[in-house]
Protein backbone atom coordinates (compact mmCIF):
# COMPACT_ATOMS: atom_id res chain seq x y z
CA UNK A 1 0.00 0.00 0.00
CA UNK A 2 1.18 3.47 -0.98
CA UNK A 3 1.60 6.11 2.15
CA UNK A 4 -1.62 7.18 3.58
CA UNK A 5 -3.93 4.63 1.32
CA UNK A 6 -6.06 2.18 3.89
CA UNK A 7 -4.40 -1.54 3.43
CA UNK A 8 -6.17 -3.90 1.41
CA UNK A 9 -8.66 -6.54 2.67
CA UNK A 10 -7.07 -10.23 2.90
CA UNK A 11 -8.80 -12.97 1.54
CA UNK A 12 -9.17 -16.01 4.10
CA UNK A 13 -10.75 -19.05 2.79
CA UNK A 14 -12.11 -21.52 5.62
CA UNK A 15 -13.13 -25.01 4.64
CA UNK A 16 -14.99 -26.61 7.22
CA UNK A 17 -15.96 -23.13 8.40
CA UNK A 18 -19.06 -25.04 9.87
CA UNK A 19 -17.93 -27.00 11.97
CA UNK A 20 -15.84 -26.97 15.60
CA UNK A 21 -12.97 -25.68 14.76
CA UNK A 22 -14.45 -23.51 12.30
CA UNK A 23 -16.48 -21.85 15.01
CA UNK A 24 -13.35 -21.34 17.20
CA UNK A 25 -11.40 -20.09 14.50
CA UNK A 26 -13.93 -17.09 12.86
CA UNK A 27 -14.54 -14.80 14.96
CA UNK A 28 -11.10 -14.60 16.20
CA UNK A 29 -9.77 -14.17 12.67
CA UNK A 30 -12.69 -11.40 11.88
CA UNK A 31 -11.39 -9.73 14.78
CA UNK A 32 -7.97 -8.97 13.99
CA UNK A 33 -5.93 -12.09 16.33
CA UNK A 34 -4.54 -13.14 12.86
CA UNK A 35 -3.28 -10.40 10.39
CA UNK A 36 -3.54 -7.79 12.66
CA UNK A 37 -5.08 -4.41 11.86
CA UNK A 38 -5.88 -5.69 8.24
CA UNK A 39 -9.49 -5.59 7.05
CA UNK A 40 -10.28 -9.43 5.90
CA UNK A 41 -12.96 -10.87 3.62
CA UNK A 42 -13.91 -14.43 4.66
CA UNK A 43 -14.92 -17.43 2.60
CA UNK A 44 -16.63 -20.16 4.23
CA UNK A 45 -16.04 -23.07 1.78
CA UNK A 46 -18.41 -26.42 2.79
CA UNK A 47 -19.67 -29.43 2.16
CA UNK A 48 -24.04 -29.11 1.26
CA UNK A 49 -24.55 -30.62 4.77
CA UNK A 50 -22.61 -27.92 6.69
CA UNK A 51 -23.96 -24.93 4.94
CA UNK A 52 -26.32 -24.30 7.58
CA UNK A 53 -23.92 -24.43 10.21
CA UNK A 54 -22.04 -22.25 8.17
CA UNK A 55 -24.87 -19.83 7.34
CA UNK A 56 -25.77 -19.68 11.22
CA UNK A 57 -21.73 -18.70 12.32
CA UNK A 58 -22.14 -15.99 9.14
CA UNK A 59 -25.04 -14.07 10.55
CA UNK A 60 -23.40 -14.17 13.92
CA UNK A 61 -20.65 -12.38 12.42
CA UNK A 62 -23.06 -9.84 11.24
CA UNK A 63 -23.73 -9.55 14.70
CA UNK A 64 -20.27 -8.73 15.92
CA UNK A 65 -19.98 -5.45 14.02
CA UNK A 66 -16.52 -6.02 13.74
CA UNK A 67 -15.00 -2.95 11.95
CA UNK A 68 -12.20 -5.35 10.49
CA UNK A 69 -14.65 -7.43 8.53
CA UNK A 70 -15.08 -6.73 5.47
CA UNK A 71 -17.38 -9.55 3.52
CA UNK A 72 -18.70 -13.21 4.35
CA UNK A 73 -19.33 -15.29 1.54
CA UNK A 74 -20.75 -18.74 1.75
CA UNK A 75 -20.30 -21.58 -0.76
CA UNK A 76 -20.18 -25.53 -1.50
CA UNK A 77 -18.17 -24.87 -4.78
CA UNK A 78 -14.33 -24.87 -4.13
CA UNK A 79 -13.55 -22.46 -6.93
CA UNK A 80 -15.87 -19.92 -5.87
CA UNK A 81 -14.55 -20.30 -2.17
CA UNK A 82 -10.98 -20.24 -3.56
CA UNK A 83 -10.99 -17.64 -5.86
CA UNK A 84 -8.56 -14.85 -5.45
CA UNK A 85 -8.21 -16.29 -1.73
CA UNK A 86 -4.99 -15.31 -0.15
CA UNK A 87 -4.59 -17.78 2.39
CA UNK A 88 -6.57 -21.02 2.46
CA UNK A 89 -7.27 -22.98 6.01
CA UNK A 90 -8.30 -26.23 4.92
CA UNK A 91 -10.04 -27.20 8.12
CA UNK A 92 -12.81 -29.19 6.47
CA UNK A 93 -12.45 -33.35 7.20
CA UNK A 94 -13.79 -35.84 9.59
CA UNK A 95 -11.87 -35.92 12.99
CA UNK A 96 -11.26 -39.38 14.66
CA UNK A 97 -12.99 -40.58 17.43
CA UNK A 98 -11.99 -42.31 20.33
CA UNK A 99 -9.70 -45.51 19.87
CA UNK A 100 -8.67 -44.24 16.18
CA UNK A 101 -5.21 -43.00 15.42
CA UNK A 102 -5.32 -39.67 12.76
CA UNK A 103 -3.86 -42.17 10.11
CA UNK A 104 -6.82 -43.62 9.86
CA UNK A 105 -8.39 -41.22 8.66
CA UNK A 106 -6.76 -41.55 5.53
CA UNK A 107 -9.24 -42.99 3.40
CA UNK A 108 -11.98 -40.87 4.63
CA UNK A 109 -10.37 -37.50 3.84
CA UNK A 110 -7.59 -37.81 1.57
CA UNK A 111 -10.01 -37.95 -0.68
CA UNK A 112 -10.92 -34.20 -0.77
CA UNK A 113 -7.72 -32.54 -1.12
CA UNK A 114 -6.58 -33.24 -3.91
CA UNK A 115 -9.18 -31.37 -5.49
CA UNK A 116 -9.28 -28.61 -3.27
CA UNK A 117 -5.13 -28.39 -4.36
CA UNK A 118 -6.59 -28.26 -7.66
CA UNK A 119 -9.36 -25.35 -7.44
CA UNK A 120 -6.46 -23.56 -4.96
CA UNK A 121 -3.88 -24.01 -8.43
CA UNK A 122 -6.86 -22.77 -10.38
CA UNK A 123 -8.25 -19.56 -8.86
CA UNK A 124 -6.07 -18.67 -5.65
CA UNK A 125 -4.78 -15.51 -5.42
CA UNK A 126 -0.74 -15.62 -6.36
CA UNK A 127 0.59 -15.06 -3.07
CA UNK A 128 -1.62 -18.00 -2.20
CA UNK A 129 -0.44 -19.49 1.60
CA UNK A 130 -2.22 -22.32 2.47
CA UNK A 131 -2.13 -24.61 5.76
CA UNK A 132 -3.52 -28.22 6.59
CA UNK A 133 -5.20 -28.53 9.33
CA UNK A 134 -7.47 -31.59 8.91
CA UNK A 135 -6.09 -34.76 9.36
CA UNK A 136 -3.41 -36.49 8.65
CA UNK A 137 -2.56 -33.10 8.00
CA UNK A 138 0.93 -33.84 6.70
CA UNK A 139 -0.34 -36.48 4.41
CA UNK A 140 -3.29 -33.88 3.21
CA UNK A 141 -0.97 -31.16 2.63
CA UNK A 142 1.07 -33.05 0.78
CA UNK A 143 -1.60 -34.46 -1.49
CA UNK A 144 -3.18 -30.67 -1.69
CA UNK A 145 0.49 -29.86 -2.77
CA UNK A 146 0.68 -32.03 -5.55
CA UNK A 147 -2.44 -31.09 -6.72
CA UNK A 148 -1.52 -27.30 -7.06
CA UNK A 149 1.70 -27.47 -9.46
CA UNK A 150 1.84 -24.07 -10.55
CA UNK A 151 1.98 -22.94 -6.61
CA UNK A 152 5.59 -23.77 -4.87
CA UNK A 153 5.36 -26.32 -2.67
CA UNK A 154 7.00 -24.31 -0.02
CA UNK A 155 3.66 -22.45 0.17
CA UNK A 156 1.73 -25.07 1.98
CA UNK A 157 2.28 -26.39 5.22
CA UNK A 158 0.52 -28.66 7.69
CA UNK A 159 -0.47 -27.36 11.25
CA UNK A 160 2.10 -28.73 14.70
CA UNK A 161 1.99 -25.67 16.15
CA UNK A 162 -1.27 -27.04 18.82
CA UNK A 163 1.86 -30.03 19.33
CA UNK A 164 4.41 -27.20 19.65
CA UNK A 165 2.35 -25.18 22.19
CA UNK A 166 0.84 -28.17 23.62
CA UNK A 167 5.18 -29.07 23.96
CA UNK A 168 5.41 -25.31 25.75
CA UNK A 169 2.66 -25.41 27.85
CA UNK A 170 3.89 -28.75 29.31
CA UNK A 171 7.75 -27.49 29.53
CA UNK A 172 6.22 -24.39 31.22
CA UNK A 173 4.66 -26.21 34.04
CA UNK A 174 7.06 -28.63 34.98
CA UNK A 175 9.56 -26.15 35.30
CA UNK A 176 7.43 -23.41 37.16
CA UNK A 177 7.95 -20.98 34.33
CA UNK A 178 5.49 -18.97 32.57
CA UNK A 179 5.03 -20.14 28.65
CA UNK A 180 6.24 -17.21 27.51
CA UNK A 181 9.48 -17.71 29.08
CA UNK A 182 9.82 -20.70 27.32
CA UNK A 183 11.73 -20.44 23.96
CA UNK A 184 13.47 -23.19 20.75
CA UNK A 185 10.98 -26.29 21.63
CA UNK A 186 11.07 -27.82 17.87
CA UNK A 187 8.28 -30.63 17.04
CA UNK A 188 9.82 -32.87 14.57
CA UNK A 189 7.79 -34.87 11.89
CA UNK A 190 4.72 -35.90 12.26
CA UNK A 191 1.49 -34.64 13.53
CA UNK A 192 0.94 -38.38 15.20
CA UNK A 193 2.18 -40.28 18.13
CA UNK A 194 5.36 -40.87 16.22
CA UNK A 195 6.57 -36.86 16.38
CA UNK A 196 9.25 -36.05 18.35
CA UNK A 197 8.53 -32.92 20.76
CA UNK A 198 12.30 -31.80 21.52
CA UNK A 199 13.60 -29.48 24.08
CA UNK A 200 16.96 -30.00 23.37
CA UNK A 201 17.93 -26.75 22.27
CA UNK A 202 15.04 -25.13 24.07
CA UNK A 203 15.56 -22.07 26.71
CA UNK A 204 13.48 -21.26 29.92
CA UNK A 205 13.87 -17.83 30.87
CA UNK A 206 17.28 -18.11 29.24
CA UNK A 207 18.94 -21.30 30.66
CA UNK A 208 19.21 -24.89 28.69
CA UNK A 209 15.68 -26.45 29.42
CA UNK A 210 17.68 -29.34 30.71
CA UNK A 211 19.45 -27.64 33.10
CA UNK A 212 16.55 -26.14 34.16
CA UNK A 213 14.66 -29.93 34.47
CA UNK A 214 17.66 -30.95 36.14
CA UNK A 215 17.84 -28.73 38.84
CA UNK A 216 14.00 -29.60 39.61
CA UNK A 217 13.63 -33.22 38.90
CA UNK A 218 16.82 -34.01 40.75
CA UNK A 219 19.54 -34.37 38.29
CA UNK A 220 20.08 -35.39 34.51
CA UNK A 221 19.16 -38.69 34.74
CA UNK A 222 15.81 -37.91 36.10
CA UNK A 223 15.36 -35.01 33.35
CA UNK A 224 15.82 -37.43 30.75
CA UNK A 225 13.53 -39.91 32.34
CA UNK A 226 10.44 -37.21 32.47
CA UNK A 227 11.27 -36.09 28.82
CA UNK A 228 11.02 -39.94 27.38
CA UNK A 229 8.15 -41.02 29.73
CA UNK A 230 5.90 -38.43 30.64
CA UNK A 231 6.47 -35.50 28.10
CA UNK A 232 7.17 -36.77 24.96
CA UNK A 233 4.24 -39.04 25.29
CA UNK A 234 1.79 -36.63 26.63
CA UNK A 235 2.35 -34.22 24.00
CA UNK A 236 1.92 -36.68 21.36
CA UNK A 237 -0.60 -38.18 22.62
CA UNK A 238 -2.84 -35.25 23.67
CA UNK A 239 -5.28 -34.91 21.38
CA UNK A 240 -6.19 -38.94 22.51
CA UNK A 241 -6.69 -37.41 26.01
CA UNK A 242 -8.56 -34.34 24.54
CA UNK A 243 -11.01 -36.62 22.72
CA UNK A 244 -11.01 -39.00 25.59
CA UNK A 245 -12.05 -36.14 28.21
CA UNK A 246 -14.12 -33.75 25.99
CA UNK A 247 -15.58 -36.42 24.11
CA UNK A 248 -14.90 -34.56 20.58
CA UNK A 249 -11.45 -33.59 19.01
CA UNK A 250 -10.08 -30.30 20.04
CA UNK A 251 -11.23 -27.23 18.97
CA UNK A 252 -10.48 -23.98 20.13
CA UNK A 253 -6.79 -24.71 20.67
CA UNK A 254 -6.65 -26.21 17.13
CA UNK A 255 -8.27 -23.05 16.15
CA UNK A 256 -5.37 -20.59 18.44
CA UNK A 257 -2.78 -22.88 16.99
CA UNK A 258 -3.81 -21.95 13.03
CA UNK A 259 -4.62 -18.88 14.12
CA UNK A 260 -0.63 -18.59 15.26
CA UNK A 261 0.70 -20.38 12.62
CA UNK A 262 -0.67 -17.70 10.05
CA UNK A 263 -0.02 -14.66 11.82
CA UNK A 264 3.64 -15.79 12.81
CA UNK A 265 4.29 -16.86 8.96
CA UNK A 266 2.13 -13.22 7.64
CA UNK A 267 3.96 -10.96 10.69
CA UNK A 268 7.45 -12.58 11.23
CA UNK A 269 8.30 -14.94 14.08
CA UNK A 270 11.63 -12.66 14.53
CA UNK A 271 13.97 -14.68 15.72
CA UNK A 272 12.03 -16.88 17.55
CA UNK A 273 11.53 -20.72 16.09
CA UNK A 274 8.27 -22.24 15.79
CA UNK A 275 6.84 -25.28 14.54
CA UNK A 276 5.45 -25.90 11.33
CA UNK A 277 5.15 -29.18 8.74
CA UNK A 278 6.59 -27.75 5.42
CA UNK A 279 8.40 -29.82 2.53
CA UNK A 280 11.00 -30.93 3.29
CA UNK A 281 14.04 -30.31 0.79
CA UNK A 282 16.24 -32.63 2.95
CA UNK A 283 17.48 -30.54 5.65
CA UNK A 284 18.49 -33.27 8.82
CA UNK A 285 18.05 -36.19 6.63
CA UNK A 286 14.08 -35.81 6.15
CA UNK A 287 13.26 -37.74 3.37
CA UNK A 288 12.78 -34.90 0.56
CA UNK A 289 9.19 -34.06 -1.03
CA UNK A 290 7.42 -34.92 2.28
CA UNK A 291 5.73 -32.57 4.57
CA UNK A 292 7.41 -33.09 8.04
CA UNK A 293 7.50 -30.45 11.07
CA UNK A 294 10.55 -28.69 11.84
CA UNK A 295 11.90 -25.61 13.96
CA UNK A 296 10.79 -23.20 11.30
CA UNK A 297 11.09 -19.13 11.36
CA UNK A 298 9.13 -16.51 9.16
CA UNK A 299 10.22 -13.49 8.09
CA UNK A 300 6.77 -12.40 7.45
CA UNK A 301 7.03 -14.08 3.84
CA UNK A 302 6.74 -17.39 4.78
CA UNK A 303 8.05 -19.99 7.07
CA UNK A 304 11.97 -21.34 6.03
CA UNK A 305 13.72 -24.26 8.77
CA UNK A 306 15.89 -23.59 10.79
CA UNK A 307 19.38 -25.54 9.80
CA UNK A 308 22.23 -25.99 11.56
CA UNK A 309 20.96 -27.56 15.12
CA UNK A 310 22.73 -30.59 16.48
CA UNK A 311 21.05 -33.75 16.79
CA UNK A 312 21.82 -36.71 19.10
CA UNK A 313 21.40 -40.43 18.61
CA UNK A 314 18.22 -39.77 20.88
CA UNK A 315 16.79 -37.26 18.58
CA UNK A 316 18.25 -38.78 15.41
CA UNK A 317 16.01 -42.24 16.13
CA UNK A 318 13.13 -40.55 16.69
CA UNK A 319 12.67 -37.91 14.25
CA UNK A 320 13.36 -40.88 11.46
CA UNK A 321 10.87 -42.94 12.83
CA UNK A 322 8.20 -40.50 12.35
CA UNK A 323 9.64 -39.24 9.40
CA UNK A 324 9.47 -42.64 7.85
CA UNK A 325 5.78 -43.02 9.29
CA UNK A 326 5.17 -39.75 6.60
CA UNK A 327 6.62 -41.50 3.76
CA UNK A 328 4.57 -45.19 4.74
CA UNK A 329 1.44 -42.46 4.44
CA UNK A 330 2.73 -41.07 1.00
CA UNK A 331 2.78 -44.80 0.04
CA UNK A 332 -0.55 -45.51 0.98
CA UNK A 333 -2.31 -42.79 -1.16
CA UNK A 334 -0.03 -43.61 -3.67
CA UNK A 335 -1.72 -46.91 -3.47
CA UNK A 336 -4.92 -45.69 -3.26
CA UNK A 337 -4.50 -43.70 -6.56
CA UNK A 338 -4.94 -40.28 -4.91
CA UNK A 339 -1.19 -38.80 -5.24
P1 LIG B 1 -16.03 -31.03 12.56
O1 LIG B 1 -16.61 -32.35 12.14
O2 LIG B 1 -16.63 -30.30 13.70
O3 LIG B 1 -16.07 -30.04 11.32
C1 LIG B 1 -15.61 -30.40 10.05
C2 LIG B 1 -16.38 -29.59 9.05
O4 LIG B 1 -15.79 -29.85 7.78
C3 LIG B 1 -17.86 -29.99 8.95
O5 LIG B 1 -18.66 -28.82 9.06
C4 LIG B 1 -17.97 -30.62 7.58
O6 LIG B 1 -19.24 -30.37 6.95
C5 LIG B 1 -16.84 -29.92 6.83
N1 LIG B 1 -16.34 -30.63 5.65
C6 LIG B 1 -16.21 -31.96 5.46
N2 LIG B 1 -15.72 -32.19 4.22
C7 LIG B 1 -15.54 -31.01 3.63
C8 LIG B 1 -15.08 -30.61 2.36
N3 LIG B 1 -14.74 -31.50 1.42
N4 LIG B 1 -15.02 -29.28 2.08
C9 LIG B 1 -15.39 -28.37 3.00
N5 LIG B 1 -15.84 -28.70 4.23
C10 LIG B 1 -15.92 -29.98 4.54
O7 LIG B 1 -14.45 -31.27 12.78
P2 LIG B 1 -13.42 -30.33 13.52
O8 LIG B 1 -13.41 -30.68 14.95
O9 LIG B 1 -13.63 -28.92 13.12
O10 LIG B 1 -12.05 -30.90 12.90
C11 LIG B 1 -11.74 -30.73 11.52
C12 LIG B 1 -10.46 -31.49 11.18
O11 LIG B 1 -9.35 -30.92 11.87
C13 LIG B 1 -10.46 -32.96 11.57
O12 LIG B 1 -9.86 -33.73 10.52
C14 LIG B 1 -9.61 -33.00 12.81
O13 LIG B 1 -9.03 -34.27 13.02
C15 LIG B 1 -8.57 -31.97 12.46
N6 LIG B 1 -7.78 -31.42 13.56
C16 LIG B 1 -6.46 -31.15 13.33
C17 LIG B 1 -5.68 -30.59 14.31
C18 LIG B 1 -4.22 -30.29 14.09
O14 LIG B 1 -3.54 -29.89 15.05
N7 LIG B 1 -3.66 -30.46 12.91
C19 LIG B 1 -6.25 -30.28 15.55
C20 LIG B 1 -7.60 -30.54 15.76
C21 LIG B 1 -8.35 -31.11 14.75
C1 LIG C 1 -5.35 -32.93 17.87
O1 LIG C 1 -4.12 -33.02 17.88
O2 LIG C 1 -6.01 -32.58 18.86
C2 LIG C 1 -6.09 -33.22 16.59
O3 LIG C 1 -5.23 -33.66 15.58
C3 LIG C 1 -7.25 -34.11 16.77
C4 LIG C 1 -6.82 -35.54 16.97
O4 LIG C 1 -7.40 -36.41 16.33
O5 LIG C 1 -5.92 -35.78 17.77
Amino acid sequence: ATAGSPPQPVTVTITGAGGQIGYALLFRIAAGAMLGDRPVRLRLLEVPQGMKAAEGAALELQDCALHLLRSVDITDDARSGFEGANIAMLVGARPRTAGMERADLLSANAGIFGPQGAALNAVAAPDIRVVVVGNPANTNALIAAASAPDIPGERFAALTRLDHDRAVGQLAQAAGASPTDVRGVTIWGNHSATQFPDVDHALIAGRPARDVLSERLGGPGAALAWLDDEFVPRVAKRGAEIIAVRGSSSAASAANAAISHVRDSVLGTGDESVSAAVLSHGEYGVAEGIYSSFPVTSDGTGYRIVEGLSLDDRARARIDASASEIVAERDAVRALGLL
